[in-house]
């Protein structure tokens, strides 16, 4: 079981609970990171210019079954940042480890089979069937054929695609979104415990997003790994991401989790960033909250909720300020008819 609080994650060990002394208490300990990047810096050289500098001293840890979403403009280093991981691209400055080992002693073929990697429309070898991209790790492993039939007709079924009617399919003959699971399914071929995806679901009309992003929280809670993903769209880092990483020009701006980008933006790039980013009918209540004093009438307003419910509640009664509940119904603290407006506008 896990939580999240204050931007940290938390495991509920079944080991930490006191259960052998009848207390139904469990102790929560920090996650681990397992990916971990220290003073990164990449710049790209070539004879015409003297240099582009994408990352620059970029420092983050992702712990273990999380799911980190880097976030930024175009050109901000998003792309550069995930590909260091599985030194597709390897850093001028700083180290990057992975499972506790720094991974420039480590053989970049190795690695690469312990991450997976999923890149826009699935980034599938149009020649080959769907059972063949899928299974092509496995081959290269020297899995036999049988072994590698069940595992494709395993991982068909994970991602909704029995294998008796796509296994034999070519890319071509695929939706985009089923492209795109089929990329899912082989980069979990080889049961990596890292999977690294560069926009995955940026290519797709948004109902077929929608669908994926929902098939996604089912899958990370299905396989539990740990994920770093890219994407240009902030509400689908709220929605899937345990924390975002946002970046600006090569720099980490901020990292945490939702709540911390709405009530604590580390300056005004973030909180411009984050009122851009949302359009008004996604806007939820937290983003009007004023923390700290906390009126007292009933029938506080979630978090969570949407924006537009604050706005009715001014509508409806002659009152100039209402108060907010977290998750957990802790009052903390109120909006008023100002602050949800100006929002709104
Ligand atoms: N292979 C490369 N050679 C030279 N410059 C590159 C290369 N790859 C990326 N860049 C530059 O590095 C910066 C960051 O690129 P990238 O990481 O792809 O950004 P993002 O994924 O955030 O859009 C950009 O200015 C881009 O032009
Ligand atoms: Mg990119």
């Amino acid at each position: 079981m896990e939580r999240l609080r204050n931007g940290c994650r938390f495991r509920l060990g079944p080991r930490e609970t006191l259960a052998s002394k009848g207390l139904p208490i469990t102790v929560r300990r920090r996650l681990d990171p397992v990916i971990q990047l220290d003073q990164v810096t990449k710049v790209f050289t070539s004879s015409s210019h003297s240099g582009v500098k994408a990352v620059d001293e970029v420092s983050f840890t992702v712990g273990e079954a999380e799911t980190l979403c880097i976030i930024g403009t175009s050109g901000s280093g998003k792309t550069t940042c995930m590909k260091m991981i599985n030194r597709l691209l390897e850093p001028t400055l700083g180290d990057i480890q992975v499972g506790g080992e720094s991974i420039s002693s480590l053989d970049p073929i190795r690695l690469r089979r312990r991450i997976g990697y999923v890149i826009q429309k699935g980034g599938l070898l149009p020649h080959l069937t769907v059972a063949k991209n899928i299974g092509l790790l496995c081959k290269l492993e020297g899995w036999t054929s049988n072994r590698i039939q069940e595992r494709v007709s395993q991982l068909l079924e994970l991602v909704n695609m029995p294998a008796k009617d796509y296994a034999h399919r070519y890319p071509s003959e695929l939706s985009g979104g089923q492209q795109q699971r089929v990329g899912v399914a082989r980069a979990l071929a080889l049961d990596p415990n890292y999977i690294l995806m560069d926009e995955p679901f940026g290519a797709l009309d948004p109902i077929t997003r929608e669908g994926l992003h929902e098939e996604f929280l089912r899958l990370k809670q299905e396989v539990g790994k740990t994920i770093v993903m890219v994407t240009h769209d902030l509400q689908e880092a709220f929605k899937l991401g345990d924390r975002i990483a946002l970046m600006d020009c090569g720099k980490l701006v901020q990292i945490g989790t939702e709540s911390d980008f709405h009530q604590n933006p580390a300056n005004q790039f973030v909180k411009n960033f984050v009122k851009n980013h949302e359009s008004n009918d996604q806007a939820k209540v937290q983003r009007a909250v004023i923390p700290g004093a906390c009126p007292d009438q009933d029938e506080p307003l979630q978090v969570d909720e949407p924006l537009a419910k604050a706005a009715r509640v001014f509508l409806q009664q002659d009152v100039s300020e209402w108060p907010v509940v977290d998750e957990e119904g802790r009052r903390i603290g109120k909006v008023t008819k100002e602050s949800v407006l100006r929002h709104l506008c």
